[in-house]
Parts: structure tokens; C-alpha cells; sequence
């Protein structure tokens, strides 16, 4: 019923478009302060802004559809917590319109955005802090007991076991969370495990249409699989004998098994609108959540313009709220990353020493490795059979021809491809919904190949038949083989589960990387967790694949992407709240960056799947994730409001525009520092030639504050590695600690030749530096940019 409504809406949501011209949600921020003293409240005074503008235009608000029926003021949202102002459906020359009026900072677009496993939409699986090895953050964290996490995406299958509230205590009393019911929601579905659950639909039903064929339940019902996947991998608890169809089988728990879960629906079949993600943030920040979790975004958009981003600086600065993000599945590019505010913990992926192999055997007898998460019995697996590359089976319609070597459906002639192993190229369509179109057509099996820039990365996918993905050599070979033998032919086999493979973990091939494309000055992403193969709970209104003609239902599923890498971080960050209840959002993130770690289980440097090379930096930002050393860094690098602030007037943002992230008014001429000057626990610089120094000579110097975190009488040394052709100083190079708050500052010089560059291309090389008191050791990694500008 419910659910008949809703497309009836979105049918509505046509009609101004044909009367009046398109119109498009606009997210409107407004100088609260201003508010004329006539208007009884913050809503009538929106509400009046909203119709003066459309006495002179050709509609009313009146007419808008999209509006809620229950008033017909033509506001969408109010926003009052992280953001003030409000969302509206408008035309272009309204919006223009209102940009003018006193009182409106900004009118902002509301774009929808998309899951971070759309890159790789695969299964994947996780089995996340095993209880078989108890580790003392956990128990000094109790599991994460009284903390509340608060996940942003596509709702929740309440019920799952990962979600059972058996031995789980109340959530603390500061929680004032609700749990909206609706569809596939009674109220029964909340409980001490999920404390609070709500659905933001409003950007949405105004600005999107549903996907042909998927079901959007208005409720925090999860219908696609994702949200119940981050949420079981940031706080499920245990579930034995889990498993993907006999894949990864074990425990299934999450990080923070006694941590609390808030579930806050923003996504829906058709993506996720900036208005539903802001609203989310002020519930979510209203309701008292410790941790907000985020694997969703967009494009690297500046701060001010970015939902996510104004969001997260409200809920960082003003309510104590660690914001972990994902960086986003574009990678292996640069300057991929998303989520890259300042103020957000950006978390990147990498694998796990757990892979799930198959091999394609060749006709000459060459074998290629891969990975697969095939479990059928399909009589026709480890047998002899002819292969065809997709390209050469082109249905001879002509708009086809360029979409079969990617295996599109209906694109691969069944004629040609009936009783065939069929080589794909990886790419424009989802690597499962490949496998359809081959079984579609008739094949009985299928190889992926990586193109160049996936590199050697390989995602293993629950395929419809038997199927194997190879990294981009090994589909080099098989090309070849393909092209210069008669009658090529090929034997698939599958290998199950394999454990402790090195090295690990690697930086994932489909990982967002840095250098931030919004600034110069901060490393992004910050972090790297385990984000390939992992399994988590799922919904039972879902294939694991997604596709509709996927007929099977699994418990769980095993998926990759950055999706997955953000909710470790967010259940390591609630174990950390829960051990440190004082520590600030910027101690937090510090704590887990500096004590990160940047060698695999063969102790060399962390490896890039993508080249197979070591990885660097902008790839792997601080290192991977070390929750038991994140537990007593002994310094942190705190932040304030105020160096963000300054940050972002050295940054050349304009008060107008640092206001609509900060909510007060800001006076740039007071600003203090330069911005690789912001307190953050990594250092980043960059040397704009010309030189301007006479002496071919670059110097700057860098300023940093250290906490103590621990009440204790303790002496660090500073140790560094600096990056190739730079020189670095740390003045002082001992700093010494005597109680829990002690601040100590230091700085970096930093100096290099300015080398020669070719016009627009630009080079960065690595280092570090690090303190230490003989048991901790405290370490940022620098990068040294140099830039020749065009
Ligand atoms: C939606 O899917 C159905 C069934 O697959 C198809 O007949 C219809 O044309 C599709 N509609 C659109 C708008 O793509
Ligand atoms: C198959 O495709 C390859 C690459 O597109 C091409 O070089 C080759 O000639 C094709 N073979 C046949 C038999 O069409
Ligand atoms: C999902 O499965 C559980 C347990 O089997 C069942 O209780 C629940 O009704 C199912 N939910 C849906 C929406 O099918
Ligand atoms: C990997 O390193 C080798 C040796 O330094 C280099 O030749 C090669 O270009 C690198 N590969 C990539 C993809 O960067
Ligand atoms: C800000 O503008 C000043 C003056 O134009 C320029 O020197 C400086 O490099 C700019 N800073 C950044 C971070 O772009
Ligand atoms: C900003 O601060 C400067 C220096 O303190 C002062 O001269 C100026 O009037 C201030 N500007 C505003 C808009 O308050
Ligand atoms: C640090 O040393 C001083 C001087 O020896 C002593 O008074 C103080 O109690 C010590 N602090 C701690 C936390 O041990």
C-alpha cells in the first residue's frame, strides 16, 4: 500500500516539470540571525521567503506536489542542527531568485549520490574481529557497550541475528533516538541492539525516480543489502556458522559487537539526495550519536558546496561526532578520493590475508589465477571447453557491436556463444550482471579480464554460472592464446576459501586516492581498513548480486569497496569512545592514524594492487589501521574549530562561504597561519615553482601541537625519514610530557631544491617523521609536492 503511494508521488513529481519547467531540489542555507522579528519561528519566515519569490514567478508553491501534503508551504526540509536553512523544490530562476535574498547564504543543487560498492558491485564479505582472539580493547572498550553508532544508508533488515539485542545493555541515557515504523518495520524492530531507526526520503521523492524493477519500501526497512552489510560489520553481533554460500564460514561478528546501531535511511533505488544526507546528519546529531558512519558520496566537491561536508563540520566541531567516511571506489586514478573535508576520517581499502581463488586453465596448459565466489555445482565445471573471446560474438545489430567485449546483456549472439567459456572485459556494466548476460546467452562460463587500469586487482564476485576474475597480465595471456590458437579451449576451477595468504593487506585496486583534489595541504585518504572480500549480514529482500533474476537468498554476502573499509573505522572509533569516553573527535582520528601501520605480513612496505609496486602515500594515507595501538597513541593532535577556521582563510575560501560550513560569522583578516599549518596528523606541503626564494632555495616551516594523552612523566624523541631531494629539521627534537592535557609544540623546516619540472606536471616524493617515548611511537607521513604550473 504504502508502496503504491510512493510511486504515485514520484509519477506527480512529473507534472511541474511539464507546466512550469524543471525544477530541482535546492538545499538553502540561511543566516538564522536575520530572521525579522515579526516571524514567530524559523519555518514561517522560510515559508514567507519561499512565496515572495513565486508571486513573482509563474507558479506557487501551493501547487507543488512534491511539497508535504500536510502543509503547503513548499518546504521540503528544515534543517536546524548541523545546518541552518532549508530544502525546496524550485525552478532555475527561482533558485537565482533566492540567491538574492536577504538572509540566504547559499542555494546548493541537491545532487544525488551513490553507494560506495557501485564500482564494484560484487559480494563481498567480511568477517570482522574474530571473539576467538580476545584483545584488550575490546574489553576495555566492554565491545563497544553505550555507544552509539549512527549509519547512513540504505536502512536496516531488523531482522537479522546480527541484530538480536540478547545480552546487549540499554543505550545510554543521553540517547534520544526514535524508531520511525512503516512497511517491513513495526516497532518491534528497535531494541537495545538497534536503537533508533528513521527514513529520509523527501530529496529523494522530489528529485529522483526509482530504479525499473527495484522495490523502494518507505520505511528503514533495508530492501538492497548495503546498509544491513555496514551496520552488521560496524556493531552485529556474533552469528556462528555464518557463511556465503559455504564461502568465509565461521563467526560472523561485528567490530564493535555491544556498540549500539542508529539507523538513518538516505538511500534509496535511485541514489542518495544531499538534502536526505543533511537531514540525516542534524537527526542523527540531535538523536546523540557518538560515531557517524557514511560509505556513501559523491564527486571531491569544494567544502562548502558538500552536504556531507557541512554535515560532518557541525557534528565534528560543535557536537563531538567522529565522521568516518569512504573514499569512494574510482581509484586506482589520482585524485579519486571523495569524503575529503578536513574534518572527516576518509578511509580507503585494502585486502585481507583472505582470498577466495580459481584458476583458468588454458588449452596449452597455462594457468591464470583469480578469484571467484561460484558455488554451484554446475556439471559443467572442470571440463574441457571451447573459448570465444565476447568480442568476436557480437549480435551483428551495429549500436551493440562496442558493448559486447564488456558482456552487456543482450549484446552476445546465443548462436555464437551457446555451450561456451566466454572471455569479458571488465567494466561499464556490473561483473555479475556479466555473468547474466553470458548465461543469457547460453554460455556455460565466463572469464573477467582487468583492463589496464584495474591493474592485478582482483574482486571475486558470486556469479550466476561458472566464472573467474583475472587481473589485467593474466588477461594479456588469455587474449593471446584466444587470438593465435584454432580452437582455443579452457577448464575452470574453483578453490574455496584460502587463509593467510601474503602479502596483506595491499591497497585495493578500485581504492579513491589523494592527492585530495580539493587541497594541496591535507593527505587523503586518511586510513586504510579491510575492504576486499568481505562478509556481512545481508537482507532477505535482495539477491546477493542485486539482480532481479537472482533468485537466491543468502544470510550473508560477501562484498568489496570502500563501503566496506568505513565501517571498520567506525567500529574501531566506537571501541576507541568507549575506552576513551573524553577523547575529542580529533584525538580519536589521530590516535588511529599515527599509530597505523605501513608493512604487510611479509614486513615489506605496504604493496598497490594496482601496479603491484609499493604503494605510496596518496593511496594508503597514514598506513592500515591498528585498533590495539590506536588505544594508546600517548599524543594526539587536537583541533579546533578556530583552526579550521583559519584553515580554510588560508585556504582562500570566502567568509560567505566558511560561514555556510561553520554557522558563525568569520573575519578572515585575523587569520593566523598557512594552511599546511592546520594541526592535522599528517603534513603535506607543496613548493609552486618559480622558486621564490633568490637562492633556488624553498623553505617552509611547519607548526604542529602535540597532546599528551596520558597522565605520566614521558620523554619522545623525534625520528624522520624525509622525503627523496628534500631536507628536514624538527625544532625541538625532544619533547617532554608531564601530566594528561600537557601541550608541547615543535616545527618542521622543510627545504628543497626546485629541481625542473615540465609546465603543468608536478612530482611528490614520501617521508615521515615520528615520536617517539620508546613504547609509542607517533608517526605522520610528509609529502613533498613540487609544482610547475603552466
Ligand atoms: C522496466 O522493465 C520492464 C521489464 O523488464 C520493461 O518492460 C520496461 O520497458 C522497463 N521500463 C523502463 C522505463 O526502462
Ligand atoms: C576477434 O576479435 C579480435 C579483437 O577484437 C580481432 O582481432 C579478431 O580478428 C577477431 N576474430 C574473429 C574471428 O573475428
Ligand atoms: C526475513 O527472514 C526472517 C527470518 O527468516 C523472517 O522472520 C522475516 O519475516 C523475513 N523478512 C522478510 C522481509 O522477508
Ligand atoms: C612498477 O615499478 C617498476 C620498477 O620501478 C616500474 O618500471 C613500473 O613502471 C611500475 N609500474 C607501475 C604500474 O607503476
Ligand atoms: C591564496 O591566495 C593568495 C593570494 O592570491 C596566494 O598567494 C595563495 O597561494 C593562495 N593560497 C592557496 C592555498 O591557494
Ligand atoms: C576583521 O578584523 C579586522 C582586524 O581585527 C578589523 O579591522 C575588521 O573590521 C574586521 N572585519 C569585520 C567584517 O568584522
Ligand atoms: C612527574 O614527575 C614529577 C617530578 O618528579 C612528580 O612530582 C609527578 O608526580 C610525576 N607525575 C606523574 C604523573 O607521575
Amino acid at each position: 500500500m504504502e508502496n503504491r503511494n510512493f510511486f504515485l508521488l514520484l509519477c506527480f513529481s512529473l507534472l511541474p516539470s511539464l507546466i512550469f519547467g524543471t525544477r530541482n531540489v535546492y538545499i538553502v542555507r540561511v543566516d538564522n540571525d536575520l530572521k525579522p522579528s515579526i516571524f514567530p519561528s524559523l519555518k514561517a519566515w522560510y515559508t514567507s521567503t519561499l512565496h515572495s519569490l513565486s508571486a513573482t514567478s509563474t507558479t506557487t508553491f501551493d501547487q507543488n506536489p512534491n511539497a508535504n501534503p500536510s502543509d503547503n508551504s513548499g518546504l521540503l526540509h528544515v534543517f536546524r542542527t548541523v545546518f541552518h536553512g532549508f530544502s525546496a523544490s524550485l525552478t532555475a530562476p527561482e533558485a537565482d531568485a533566492l540567491r538574492t535574498t536577504p538572509g540566504v547564504l547559499s542555494v546548493i543543487w541537491d545532487q544525488p549520490r551513490q553507494l560506495h560498492t557501485t564500482r564494484t558491485p560484487q559480494f563481498l564479505g567480511l568477517v570482522s574481529g574474530s571473539t576467538s582472539k580476545p584483545n584488550n580493547l575490546i574489553s576495555s572498550a566492554n565491545a563497544g557497550a553505550g555507544i552509539v553508532v549512527a549509519v547512513l544508508d540504505t536502512g536496516i533488515d531488523p531482522t537479522h541475528r546480527s541484530f538480536s539485542a540478547a545480552g546487549q545493555p540499554s543505550p545510554p541515557s543521553k540517547w534520544k533516538g526514535s524508531c520511525q515504523v512503516g512497511p517491513s518495520f513495526p516497532a518491534t524492530s528497535c531494541n537495545n541492539k538497534l536503537v533508533g531507526a528513521r527514513f529520509f526520503a523527501t530529496g529523494f521523492k522530489a528529485g529522483g525516480t526509482s530504479k525499473n524493477g527495484s522495490t523502494d519500501i518507505l520505511s528503514p526497512y533495508d530492501t538492497n543489502g548495503h546498509g544491513t552489510h555496514t551496520a552488521s560489520t560496524i556493531a552485529g553481533c556474533p552469528a556462528d556458522g555464518a557463511s556465503f554460500l559455504g564461502f568465509a564460514a565461521g563467526v560472523a561478528t561485528g567490530i564493535a559487537p555491544r556498540a549500539h546501531v542508529a539507523v538513518y535511511k538516505i538511500c534509496w533505488s535511485g541514489g542518495c539526495f544531499e538534502s536526505d544526507i543533511l537531514a540525516a546528519f542534524d537527526s542523527a546529531v540531535e538523536d546523540g550519536a557518538d560515531i557517524i558512519s557514511l560509505s556513501v558520496g559523491g564527486g571531491p566537491t569544494p567544502y562548502h558546496l558538500d552536504s556531507t561536508s557541512i554535515g560532518a563540520f557541525s557534528a565534528f566541531n560543535y557536537h563531538g561526532v567522529l565522521v568516518s567516511a569512504s573514499s569512494g571506489n574510482d581509484g586506482p586514478g589520482a585524485m579519486t578520493a571523495t569524503n575529503i573535508a578536513p574534518w572527516i576520517t576518509t578511509v580507503g581499502a585494502s585486502t585481507i590475508d583472505r582470498r577466495f581463488p580459481a584458476d583458468v586453465k588454458l588449452g596449452d596448459g597455462t594457468v591464470l589465477s583469480g578469484a571467484s565466489l561460484y558455488s554451484g555445482k554446475d556439471p559443467s565445471v572442470d571440463k574441457w571447453l571451447p573459448l570465444v573471446y565476447a568480442g568476436n560474438l557480437s549480435s551483428l545489430r551495429l549500436g551493440f557491436r562496442s558493448s559486447a567485449p564488456f558482456c552487456m546483456r543482450g549484446t552476445l549472439d546465443p548462436a555464437a556463444a551457446r555451450g561456451k567459456v566466454v572471455l569479458c572485459e571488465r567494466g561499464v556494466v556490473k561483473r555479475a550482471e556479466k555473468g547474466l548476460a553470458v548465461k543469457e546467452a547460453g554460455g556455460v562460463g565466463m572469464i573477467i579480464s582487468n583492463q589496464f587500469l584495474d591493474g592485478e586487482g582482483v574482486v571475486p564476485d558470486a556469479h550466476l554460472l561458472p566464472a573467474v576474475d583475472i587481473g589485467f597480465s593474466a588477461g594479456k595471456k588469455a587474449h593471446e592464446y584466444i587470438h593465435t590458437t584454432a580452437s582455443p579451449t579452457v577448464r575452470l576451477s574453483f578453490h574455496g576459501t584460502q587463509i593467510e595468504v601474503k602479502p596483506a593487506p595491499v591497497v585495493a585496486s578500485f581504492s579513491g586516492r589523494g592527492p585530495s583534489a580539493q587541497s594541496a595541504f591535507i593527505i587523503k585518504p586518511d586510513i586504510i581498513a579491510p575492504g576486499v572480500g568481505i562478509l556481512a549480514a545481508w537482507t532477505n529482500s535482495s539477491s546477493p548480486t542485486e539482480l532481479l533474476p537472482d533468485e537466491r537468498r543468502t544470510e550473508f554476502n560477501i562484498l568489496s569497496g570502500t563501503s566496506m573499509s568505513c565501517p571498520h573505522v567506525s567500529g574501531i572509533s566506537a571501541l576507541l569512545k568507549a575506552t576513551h569516553p573524553d577523547w575529542s573527535p580529533a584525538a580519536l582520528r589521530s590516535a588511529i592514524m599515527t599509530t597505523a601501520y605501513v608493512n604487510d605480513n611479509l614486513g615489506r612496505d605496504l604493496l598497490d594492487e594496482s601496479s603491484g609496486n609499493r604503494s605510496v602515500e596518496w593511496a594508503h594515507g597514514s598506513g592500515h589501521v591498528d585498533p590495539e595501538r590506536a588505544a594508546d597513541p600517548g599524543l594526539v593532535y587536537e583541533l579546533s574549530t578556530d583552526d579550521y577556521i583559519n584553515f580554510l582563510c588560508s585556504s582562500n575560501y570566502t567568509e560567505l562561504d566558511i560561514r555556510t560550513i561553520t554557522r558563525t560569522a568569520v573575519n578572515c583578516s585575523q587569520k593566523t597561519s598557512k594552511p599546511w599549518d592546520l594541526n592535522y596528523p599528517s603534513i603535506s606541503v607543496m613548493m609552486n615553482q618559480p622558486v621564490p626564494t633568490s637562492s633556488g632555495n624553498f623553505e617552509i616551516v611547519v607548526h604542529r601541537t602535540l597532546t599528551s594523552v596520558r597522565d605520566a612523566n614521558s620523554t619522545y624523541m623525534a625520528s624522520m625519514k624525509e622525503p627523496s631531494g628534500v631536507h628536514m629539521v624538527i625544532v625541538p627534537d625532544k619533547l617532554v610530557f608531564s601530566r594528561k592535557g600537557e601541550k608541547q609544540q615543535f616545527v618542521v623546516k622543510v627545504s628543497a631544491n626546485a629541481g625542473r619540472l615540465q609546465a603543468g606536471t608536478s612530482r611528490t616524493e614520501f617521508g615521515y617523521i615520528s615520536w617517539t617515548d620508546g613504547e609509542r611511537r607517533v608517526r605522520s607521513p610528509v609529502a613533498f609536492t613540487w609544482h610547475q604550473s603552466f
